[in-house]
């Protein structure tokens, strides 16, 4: 259905209330009072459509889709590889994972198949082909949503097979692959495909170079699985848009190499807001989406979250009143498109019945959850000029999959890498400037940005220096920090010193890598002429010792054998300039430094930042602009805005210019010149 708006919605699973008719009717009734304009079926349908072997029921499929077309309501529909039936468990035992001990799973669980397996993949493409034929021209049909949050490993036969002929395709030779991957150290070396093993606990878990090549391996075999779901829809409805729902930053599947394959970056996300507002839960979430609507860099969409809470966490909290409608505006700040939910109505048994749903076990609308998304879904409705607006963004993060998994595979210098936490401390500063933030990996463009920050980009893929080199020379503004440069691809430390390929970049060299206990602070202060020389900054964890070859001096560590010597340097290169920080500095720090890094770069922003606890995102569309304003503080706060139409206020017009209760969000709509 080509529907116009914003959708709003909810997972759809009405087999399981097959014997209840009074509750599939009543569920047509109570989704349009919430406001619900689509719905997705059929993720985990598969022993519904097939109960046996060949033995096919399309009926309640049929009847829900025309009955939901009827409605007014489209349907994204999934193919249910995510779950297979019992019989066929036992009938293809190959489908079965093994798990990194070499142990054949038994049936049960879910998203646990084996993506290299020939018979699952048959029946896979068998099951979706008939979906995709019967479904693939319905009027209700919005998209494919294809399987389920695919993720995790086989180490079975059939995939170690795949890993070798893998392996055999991207270095031809065993000679190469043992360059690569260092194996004279240890005595590994390899003289047959056929001893390569993919990592385990009860074999090798030291070389890092196959790890690496694991893991990638991993996204590439599910990767082709999913493209050959994509591959069996798409024959049969080619103009209906293929999405996954993905999670985020999941670490696992290297998302940038999925995305290619999708019309729509699609994420699940369940932030554990507690009870009340909470600004970290808010820029934890507001990073998953910025991470997934930078994978296509278009809006995504929002494909499940809870309506009130989820059951896996120690605590299942509820959101507090306010939160749903906040935190799901924020998604479409973001530059989401949608709101979906996990699920429309509990289950009465099963895993998730305690999850949070749309419809309680109560069954009726008399609810606040029910009622706050009914609210939610009338805001929506009256939101749909903004879907398809761009998210532009001038700054933004590299975060890359193989440089994650190269740190944290890393054995010391320390153990505990605190990238994560890196990453979102850089981000949590950039957005207090009230900018929008891509978050992308090494290989995406980096045209239109002002501003690109790389905290610890450890493993430094081969072309990423030039095109780095290309958007300083043009103008743009670069940080890099310590632990940086310090390996290629296959994860072999570069020869000649730190950080390696980025030396020229960042004009200095790292002699060593002071590494603080968790008590230990070290310290620095500015001693150069961009930020106030008032004031001694505390850094913890890594304080790296370089020197300055071509770059300014900004600031000088006070702490430790290298007292006096280079924290922080500037480099200028043709008209942008890259600025390198040497140690993990405290966020006030993080927070000064944006703000001087933003003005260097030309970027709008808002100088002195936004109010603590509040939010702003922008989207564009061709002729308005939409600014979104949150508070995320537990109590009112006045936020100065620019002049614009007040498109919406959750929270009650107080006369007064700018100030906003907890939890409010407004949106202003500005022309575009
Ligand atoms: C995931 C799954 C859903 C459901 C939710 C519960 O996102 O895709 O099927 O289990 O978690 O939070
Ligand atoms: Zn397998």
């Amino acid at each position: 259905m080509k529907r116009k708006g914003l959708m709003h919605g909810a997972d759809y699973y009405p087999e399981q209330w097959l014997s209840r008719p009074d509750i599939l009717k009543e569920d047509i009734r109570l989704m349009k009072l919430a406001h619900i304009n689509t719905v997705t079926l059929g993720v985990f349908a598969w022993s519904a459509l097939e109960p046996q072997e060949g033995v096919w029921d399309f009926t309640w499929l049929d009847q829900m889709m025309d009955t939901l077309y009827e409605n007014h309501i489209s349907v994204i529909l999934a193919t249910p590889s995510g779950a297979r039936p019992a019989w066929l468990a036992k009938a293809y035992p190959e489908v079965l994972r093994v798990s990194e001990d070499r142990k054949r799973n038994l049936y049960g669980m879910r998203m646990n198949h084996c993506y290299t397996s020939p018979a699952y993949r048959r029946l896979v493409r068998e099951i979706d082909e008939r979906l995709a034929k019967r479904y693939g021209n319905h009027p209700a049909l919005k998209a494919w949503h294809i399987s389920n949050e695919y993720h995790g490993e086989c180490h079975c036969p059939l995939c170690q097979n795949a890993f070798r002929e893998f392996l055999r395709e991207k270095y031809g030779t065993l000679e190469a692959l043992n360059k690569a991957w260092w194996t004279g150290f240890w005595s590994k070396t390899f003289t047959d495909w056929e001893q390569i093993e993919s990592p385990s606990s009860r074999g090798e878990m030291a070389l890092q170079g196959l790890t690496l090549d694991w893991k990638r391996f991993v996204t590439k075999q599910t990767v082709d699985f999913m493209r050959r779901e994509i591959e069996t829809v798409r024959a049969y409805a080619p103009s209906v848009p293929v999405t996954t729902n993905m999670i985020g930053s999941f670490i696992e599947v290297d998302y940038p190499k999925m995305a290619p394959w999708l019309d729509v970056a699609a994420l699940d996300c369940y932030p554990q807001w507690g009870g009340g507002p909470d600004y970290e839960i808010a820029m934890d979430a507001g990073f998953e989406y910025d991470v997934t609507r930078s994978l296509k860099k278009s809006p995504f969409w929002l494909l499940e979250t809870t309506p009130s809470l989820t059951n896996w966490p120690a605590v299942g909290k509820p959101k507090g009143p306010g939160i749903h409608v906040a935190g799901c505006l924020q998604a479409i700040a973001h530059g989401s498109d949608s709101v979906q939910y996990f699920q429309w109505r509990k289950s009465r048994g099963g895993y998730e019945k305690f999850h949070g749903a749309v419809v309680g076990h109560y069954g009726h609308e008399h609810t606040r959850v029910f009622r706050e998304t009914a609210r939610l879904g009338e805001i929506l409705e009256n939101l749909g000029e903004i879907e398809g607006t761009k998210t532009i963004s001038q700054t933004a993060l590299l975060y890359d999959w193989n440089n994650r998994w190269a740190i944290e595979g890393a054995k010391g210098p320390r153990q505990d890498k605190f990238y994560e936490e890196t990453i979102r401390e850089h981000y949590r500063a950039l957005r207090r400037y009230g900018v929008n933030v891509d978050v992308i990996d090494e290989e995406q463009s980096l045209e239109g940005y002002r501003l690109i920050a790389a905290p610890m980009l450890y493993l430094v893929k081969e072309e990423l220096p030039q095109r780095l080199m290309q958007f300083v020379q043009a103008g743009g503004v670069l940080l890099l920090t310590y632990f940086s440069g310090i390996t290629d691809e296959n994860d072999l430390c570069f020869q000649g010193g730190f950080p390696g390929p980025l030396g020229e970049l960042a004009g200095v060299w790292a002699e060593e890598l002071d590494l603080l206990y968790p008590q230990e602070r070290g310290g620095f202060c500015c001693t150069g002429e961009s930020l106030p020389g008032e004031g001694r900054w505390s850094c913890r964890d890594y304080c790296e010792v370089i020197h300055a070859r071509e770059a300014d001096v900004e600031a000088c560590y006070t702490s430790g054998w290298y007292a006096g010597m280079p924290a922080l340097t500037r480099h200028r290169i043709g008209k942008g300039e890259v600025w390198y920080l040497a140690a993990r500095a405290e966020n006030d720090f993080l927070l000064l430094l944006y703000g001087r890094l933003l003005e260097r770069a030309g970027a709008a922003y808002i100088p002195g930042g936004l109010p603590k606890g509040v939010t702003l995102c922008t989207r564009c569309g061709q002729k308005e602009r939409y600014l979104f304003y949150t508070n995320w503080n537990g109590q009112p706060v006045t936020v100065e805005m620019p002049e614009g139409e007040e498109m919406l206020r959750t929270g009650e017009a107080k006369g007064e210019q700018g100030s906003m209760d907890p939890l409010e969000t407004v949106i202003l709509k500005q022309k575009l010149q």
